[in-house]
């Protein structure tokens, strides 16, 4: 079977591109499934219902989010109620929402969807490491297979949970960063992984944002308001082929147009 991955969406650029190239290329590569990192959508920072709403109705199966889930109003309650919509599960107990979604592919399998945020240069309110393995462990009860959405800073702690996880999960993919990797690869017990599947969103800009804003905040170190770039509108991601059993075939990258 195959699953589709869409990076970091980013602002309205981000989300139409969804809206108009998500249903062919779920046609292209013939995916059973598709998650989209919806985690900048609002404006670059954040998602809201509605936004969430149309990702899901662009076809979208899973929703993941990231660092900046909660910056809309309205959004806990949202995810309090939504079973596809995800958060980060080291968010902490206390947050509103779930970092697990199980969802069955078109195909008919059961896929188990994790969302995870990093700790390194983060501010992380749970280790990943402290809970990671009890969430495999449910993830694996729930479902044969499972993708894990590492949603972290540093490509050390990327490659490192990945190594970690090889063998017990289908893929961890890594997003928040928005620069695809050249890494993409299948790790010895069968795990498909790759640091970072890039954005999806506008190109022409520093991660999602007008140049001349992140290059002013960085020059003078003024408190710039950011707003997101519209130019260079670009899909990025992969496509995990992977057996009804959870166990990876092949990993692809994808960035649309190339
Ligand atoms: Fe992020």
């Amino acid at each position: 079977m195959n699953i589709l991955f869409l990076a970091d969406v980013f602002g309205v650029p981000g989300r139409r591109a969804v809206e108009e190239h998500l249903p062919a290329l779920r046609e292209r590569y013939d995916a059973d499934l598709a998650i989209v990192n919806g985690e900048n959508v609002a404006d670059g920072a954040g998602i809201t219902p509605k936004l969430a709403d149309k990702l899901l109705a662009a076809g979208a199966d899973v929703v993941t989010l990231g660092n900046h889930t909660y910056r809309r109003s309205g959004i806990g309650s949202y995810l309090e109620a939504s079973e596809r919509v995800i958060r980060p599960a080291n968010q902490g107990a206390l947050t509103p929402g779930n970092g697990m979604a199980v969802v069955e592919a078109r195909n008919g399998v059961t896929v188990a969807v994790l969302s995870l945020l990093g700790h390194l240069f983060l501010d992380t309110p749970v280790s990943p490491w402290e809970v990671v393995d009890a969430l495999v462990e449910e993830a694996r009860a729930a479902a044969p297979v499972v993708v894990v959405d590492f949603h972290a800073e540093a490509t050390s702690e990327k490659v490192a949970l990945a190594a970690w996880l090889d063998g017990r999960v289908t893929a961890v993919i890594g997003t928040h960063t928005h620069v695809q990797t050249s890494d993409a690869r299948i790790l010895p017990g069968r795990t498909a992984a790759i640091t970072d599947a890039g954005m999806t969103g506008p190109h022409d800009s520093v991660i999602g944002v007008k140049s001349e804003l992140a290059i002013a905040r960085m020059r003078a170190r003024l408190p710039v308001r950011f707003e997101p770039a519209e130019g260079g509108a670009r899909l990025e991601g992969v496509v995990v082929t992977c057996t009804d059993e959870g166990r990876a075939e092949a990993i692809e990258t994808i960035r649309v147009p190339a």
